[in-house]
């Protein structure tokens, strides 16, 4: 195999490497927590990274009451000095069910969506920190 070649084998490996997982293990619960990319690409309350110090006040909580889906990160909302960015809820294939873009000066991270109608599976939600990156937590309804 020539050097061309090599490379761009590797770099399909890689792309698939990188989509595979996610699709692969969504349909599994819970397991997208745990892919290699926790604790490096994003942040879980088992894999905190860097910002193991940092977890309590990052890591996104998931409330559901019927249909009605709660998102709460318990940060503080310092001006665009240091904030939460946006809360994005997935269901269990990565399909985006909603998101919240917050506003650091009036705004506090909490975000409302309402469920499918008889959706089953696991939640995922993701909180992006300014400063301390996203977080990822999950619930299964
Ligand atoms: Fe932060």
């Amino acid at each position: 195999m020539d050097r061309r070649s090599f490379i761009k084998t590797g770099l399909a490996g890689a792309a698939a490497g990188s989509l595979l997982p996610v699709s692969a293990l969504a349909d599994h619960g819970h397991k997208a927590m745990m892919t290699p990319m926790a604790g490096s690409l994003y942040y879980t309350e088992a894999n905190p990274g860097r910002w193991s110090a940092k977890a309590g006040g990052h890591l996104p909580h998931i409330k559901v009451e019927g249909s009605q889906v709660q998102v709460v990160t318990g940060h503080e909302m310092k001006g665009y000095e240091h904030y939460i960015v946006k809360h994005i809820l997935f269901d269990a294939h990565m399909n985006i069910l909603g998101e919240k873009l917050f506003d650091p000066t009036k705004d506090q991270p909490i975000s409302d969506y309402t469920l499918p109608a008889g959706y089953k599976g696991t939640l995922y939600a993701l909180s992006m920190c300014n400063k301390h990156d996203v977080w990822l937590n999950s619930l299964d309804v």
